[in-house]
């Protein structure tokens, strides 16, 4: 049994949260994916469990354990995979969190046989993944869209378009560059951009605390959309 939060205020409503990297193989023994260990994902789907949230949680490949209480817990690898599961329960959740650092390429070609090396160089073909966040976007009906931006140049314009070209209502920024922030860390420094503009600097905090600082904006959302 889950024992609610102090305020239980996001009692019933329905998440869906990636998190994780995607993996995405070459051979039977290969893959290329990206940095991150999946903590920022599984602060966020523990937090808002433990604050009455229904929480649907896709993750590729971390070591975290899912935490207790999900309504729904789906391990993902490849960026497909993620893909269709997103989609099959985006019309019936309310929020969709989507911090998972997803690949944005895979081979083009899947070797069945592991591929020999060779005396030579060798040149991998890729493909373009499909934006799963785009998607959502183009999409959206009535969910409340948040996104995750990792940059290391130009890290507000970028996160700028992002926010807009993908039609979020909020995005968090992760500045690469600045000190105790990123991957594998149990901290991070962000800022929070919103659709109206606004632009909002935290100090750096534990990712569990963060996850909280995010569900409170998310719910201030939710309060909106009611009115
Ligand atoms: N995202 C996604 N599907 C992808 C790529 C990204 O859903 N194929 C989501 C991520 O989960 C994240 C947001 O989009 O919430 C931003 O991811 P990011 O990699 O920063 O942006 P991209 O649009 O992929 O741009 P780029 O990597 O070129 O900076
Ligand atoms: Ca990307």
């Amino acid at each position: 049994e889950v024992i609610l939060g102090k305020s239980g205020d996001l009692r019933g409503k329905k998440f869906l949260i990636t998190a994780g990297p995607t993996r995405e193989p070459i051979d039977p023994v290969r893959f290329i994916t990206n940095h991150s260990s999946g903590k920022m994902g599984y602060a966020l789907a523990e937090k808002a469990v433990h604050r009455g949230g229904e929480v649907i949680l896709i993750s590729g490949p971390t070591n975290i354990k899912p935490p207790l209480g999900l309504s729904k817990y789906i391990p993902v690898e490849t960026a497909d995979e993620m893909f269709n599961a997103v989609m099959e329960y985006y019309p019936k959740v309310d929020v969709v969190i989507k911090s998972a650092a997803v690949a944005d390429f895979s081979p083009k070609y899947f070797s069945e046989e592991k591929i020999k090396k060779q005396n030579f160089d060798m040149v991998l073909e890729l493909k373009r993944n499909p934006d799963i966040l785009q998607e959502l976007g183009n999409s959206k009906t009535h969910q409340i869209l948040v996104g995750f931006a990792a940059e290391t140049t130009d890290t507000l314009k970028n996160a700028q378009d992002k926010l807009k070209r993908k039609n979020l209502d909020l995005i968090v920024l992760n500045d690469l560059t600045a000190q105790g922030a990123g991957f594998g860390t149990d901290t991070n420094i962000v800022k929070i951009l919103y659709k109206d503009g606004r632009i909002e600097e935290l100090p750096k905090m534990l990712k569990k605390d963060l996850a909280d600082e995010i569900l409170n904006r998310i719910y201030a959302f939710l309060e909106q959309n009611r009115k």
